[in-house]
């Protein structure tokens, strides 16, 4: 048996291949590279670059490796806020990328997929620490391409019998611990790959997106979870799925909420940098708190994450900035 990680190459999928390359598993990699890095990706990882909406080259990739039976699929634009002003290039690309992906799933007889779900898919929750059961109502076009996906992914297990589990990550953060791998966008928009970056002098300072939320000290909240922890929970979810169990979703974070601020204090004392800062406007689609209720997946997919305090996550990040100031070396 083999596993299919789509988006591979990318931030999150590219921890989850080292992971399943250090496990032992049979990992087949597909990246267009439009953001993922090559260099990304395990090297004992059989690779394709294409796109999965190409029908034809999905379909060679099956062929060529009849032992897949589950896919994982990271392959979608994340950014809240290039989603807001450009939102069809989301719908097209995450929703509409996902139908042709299942087109062909079903054509070739896979029917396990894990995909990428988001918190931005609850919108403004009512109620801390949010539920897989609480209502979803996205305030952007990247948490309602998600939601859509979620959606789809729903008839087509009635209608074809393509069991599913939707992984609704929080606010992603870390690096593989020893450095060798971690988070490169461009252009970097996340929190703490910025504040890094200033950290590592390839920045000037950092802007912080509003101060007068409805939070303890005015700046948003996050949740913050490590590639790693992400990774075993998706192979811990490949795992659900091959034992026969039914579509469902879980929510992944560490049930504990860091204010912007508070994540460049523990930057500055993980650093030893001073990391200049200063207030900015908000920017929109940010919601006040996202803080994940995440005991669905410890109680049902055994799931335990190791990176539980937040200095350890940033650390790993530090190592991987401060030895890779430019990111890859592909400088893309
Ligand atoms: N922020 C700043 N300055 C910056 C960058 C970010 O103040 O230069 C703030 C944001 O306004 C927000 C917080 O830092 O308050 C976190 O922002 P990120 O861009 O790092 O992350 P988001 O919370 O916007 O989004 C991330 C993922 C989404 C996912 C979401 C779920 O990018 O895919 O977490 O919580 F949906």
């Amino acid at each position: 048996m083999a596993i299919l990680v789509l988006g591979g190459a990318g931030y999150i999928g590219s921890h989850t291949v080292d992971r399943l390359v250090e496990k032992g598993d049979k990992a087949v990699v597909v990246d267009n590279l439009v953001t993922g890095h090559r260099q990304a990706v395990n090297k004992n990882a059989k690779f394709y670059q294409g796109d999965i909406a190409d029908q034809e080259f999905m379909r060679h990739v099956f062929l060529e490796n009849p032992d897949l039976d589950a896919v994982i699929h990271f392959a979608a634009f994340s950014l809240v806020a290039e989603s807001m002003t450009n939102p069809l290039k989301y719908f097209d690309n995450n929703t509409a990328g996902l139908i042709k992906l299942l087109e062909v799933m079903n054509e070739v007889g896979v029917k396990k997929l894990v995909f990428s779900s988001t918190a931005a898919t609850y919108g403004i929750p009512k109620e801390m620490p949010i539920k897989e059961t609480d209502s979803q109502e996205p305030i952007n076009p990247y948490g309602e391409s998600k939601l859509m996906m979620e959606k789809i992914m729903h008839w087509s297990d009635l209608a074809y019998g393509i069991k599913f589990v939707a992984l609704r990550y929080f606010n992603v953060a870390g690096a593989k611990p020893d450095g060798s791998i971690g988070e490169d966008h461009h252009p970097e928009t996340h929190l703490l790959p910025i504040v890094l970056q200033v950290a590592a002098g390839s920045r000037d300072k950092l802007k912080i997106f509003g101060n007068d939320y409805e939070t303890p000290d005015g700046t948003n909240v996050r949740d913050y979870v490590h590639p790693y922890d992400l990774a075993d929970a998706h192979i811990l979810a490949v795992d659900y799925l091959r034992a026969g169990h039914e579509s469902t979703a879980f929510n992944l974070g560490s049930s504990k909420g860091f204010s912007n601020m508070e994540i460049l204090k523990t930057a500055r004392e993980v650093t030893g940098k001073a990391i200049p800062a200063e207030f900015a406007p908000r920017r929109p689609g940010d919601p006040d708190t996202l803080i994940a209720a995440s005991d669905k997946a410890k109680t049902i997919l055994g799931w335990n994450p190791q990176f539980d305090d937040i200095h350890k996550i940033i650390a790993t990040a530090w190592k991987w900035h401060s030895t890779h100031p430019n990111g890859y070396e592909d400088g893309r």
